[in-house]
């Protein structure tokens, strides 16, 4: 007998929340079906009161509220920002919601722990958004290397490129520009690539050490003569890479992106450059530049091209990067690990990159995996020493968010819901505690400036 969709309520109706999870509801209505949602912001809460035919009475204005009543559904997605994650997961639970949780866990590492604690005492499920897991690119990486083909690990090198325009939204003018009120850059992006170390290694860490710093943006690298909004005449508007209409208005670094992924051809490209009014009118262009989906849609609700000029008049988006003076955010940090097997890994990121994405090396004891992972292009090579052949697996391209994890999540979480199946949960709590612990221990490490043993957070 087919089975009715599992219920779920919605805390924090943001870009992950509302657009990402809730919307997932709408595309697979067997499987979830939202029936009260959390959200402080009445634009936002509304669009999905709309969106998914819900009741007045089921549209709370904070966590506090809606958990504070009668259980409402099977479960609860916890989409609020970084620092409002540990409360209302551990209240939900002990309401008797299986919780999806967002990365970070929490940004303690006591409230990481009570999480785990909280998840063994309730018997609910409680999934880590470590995305990546699920995405079919990585499955692969994972199943090649448990093939044994490269033999065993030795080392891992891995570098997580974050692209200047990421960087300069997300990191400079958005949500995570200050690690006091969000967390730190190795928690809050990077905790993903510490995950898929820590789940190719399969070891728990043993010691990381870590360098990193904050170089480039500040006054001090202000333009002279420009203003403090891009907006207010910049004389630099024509070079600087993030003068704030360039991605908001333009698009420029996503037709680049779009570009070099072919599927805009060179010759139009070249046109681009001159800012064409009409551009939209041309078939690849105007995809492109009707788009106004992330980033484009967390600058504003109004995404018209007044409510978006509105949008770099008014908030941080369109201020000059170099003049948000409570950023403190590292724009590159190296972390070395050890792991209890002695395998040794590297890592590297930086906020400088023309192209999102990840690339890396996996040395073995019989070969050697080499990979790129960007939106262009997604490619697994395996050398194999003894022989000396090299093959690539061109995985599968994927525009979505996360490479598909994002849905391969909620499929999974939905289905360990309905059938209290916990074996394709990849990312529980306890499982992602290790990724946290080893961000804590490289924050640590960069900022006292030592090596961090992990039993210190044990
Ligand atoms: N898994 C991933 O790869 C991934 C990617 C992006 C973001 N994230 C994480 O997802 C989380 C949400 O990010 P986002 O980009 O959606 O942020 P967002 O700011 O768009 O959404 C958070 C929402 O929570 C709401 N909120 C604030 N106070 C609240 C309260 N008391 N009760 C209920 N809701 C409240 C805010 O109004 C906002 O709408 C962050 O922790 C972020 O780090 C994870």
């Amino acid at each position: 007998m087919k089975k009715k969709a599992v219920t779920a309520i919605v805390i924090g109706a943001g870009d992950r929340g509302a657009d990402v999870y809730a919307n997932y509801a709408l595309r697979f209505p067997d499987e979830m079906k939202v029936v009260a949602v959390a959200e402080p912001i009445e634009e936002r809460r509304n669009l999905v009161k709309v969106k998914h035919n819900l009741k007045e009475d089921r549209c709370f204005s904070s966590w506090e509220k809606i958990l504070a009543e009668q259980k409402l559904a099977d479960l609860a997605i916890v989409a609020t920002q970084d620092q409002m994650h540990a409360e209302p997961a551990i209240l939900a639970m002990r309401k008797g919601y299986d919780v999806l949780l967002e990365k970070p866990m929490a940004n303690t590492i006591d409230d990481c722990k009570e999480l785990v604690e909280v998840s063994k005492e309730t018997g609910k499920l409680l999934q880590i958004c470590h995305v990546l897991r699920y995405a079919p690119y990585f499955s692969q990486l994972k199943s090649v290397i448990e093939s044994g083909r490269i033999g065993d690990i030795v080392n891992i090198s891995w570098r997580e490129n974050v692209s200047y325009w990421h960087y300069s939204h997300s990191y400079i003018r958005g949500n995570w520009h200050n690690r006091d009120e969000s967390s730190p850059m190795i928690l809050a992006k990077s905790c993903h690539d510490m995950d898929l170390l820590f789940w190719l290694i399969r070891s728990p860490t043993k010691k990381i050490h870590s360098f990193g710093n904050q170089t480039h943006f500040g006054r001090f690298n202000q333009p002279e003569g420009a203003p403090d909004r891009c907006l207010d005449g910049c004389p630099v508007s024509e070079s600087c890479l993030y003068y704030a209409p360039r991605l908001y208005l333009d698009l420029v670094p996503l037709i680049h992106m779009h570009k070099k992924a072919g599927s805009i051809s060179e010759k139009l490209f070249s046109s681009l450059v001159l800012r064409y009014p009409n551009l939209t009118q041309i078939p690849p262009f105007k995809k492109v530049k009707e788009y106004t989906g992330w980033p484009i849609s967390v600058i504003s609700k109004d995404l018209s091209y007044e409510g978006r000029i509105k949008a770099l008049q008014e908030t941080n988006y369109g201020k000059c990067v170099y003049a948000i003076d409570d950023h403190n955010i590292v724009d590159h940090q190296i972390v070395n690990i050890e792991f209890d097997n002695k395998v040794t890994a590297s890592f590297t990121m930086h906020g400088f990159s023309d192209e999102e994405g990840r690339s890396f090396r996996i040395d073995g004891t019989k070969g050697t995996i080499k990979g790129d992972y960007f939106f262009s292009k997604q490619i697994i090579s395996i050398i194999d020493v003894l022989t000396g052949k090299e093959e690539q697996i061109g995985t599968e391209k994927i525009d979505m968010a996360h490479g598909g994890g994002d849905d391969v999540i909620m499929k999974v979480f939905l289905k360990s819901v309905r059938f209290r199946e916990k074996e394709d949960i990849l990312t529980t709590a306890s499982n992602a505690l290790e990724s946290h612990l080893m961000a804590f221990a490289a924050d640590i490490s960069r900022v006292e400036e030592r090596i961090v043993e992990m039993k210190e957070l044990r």
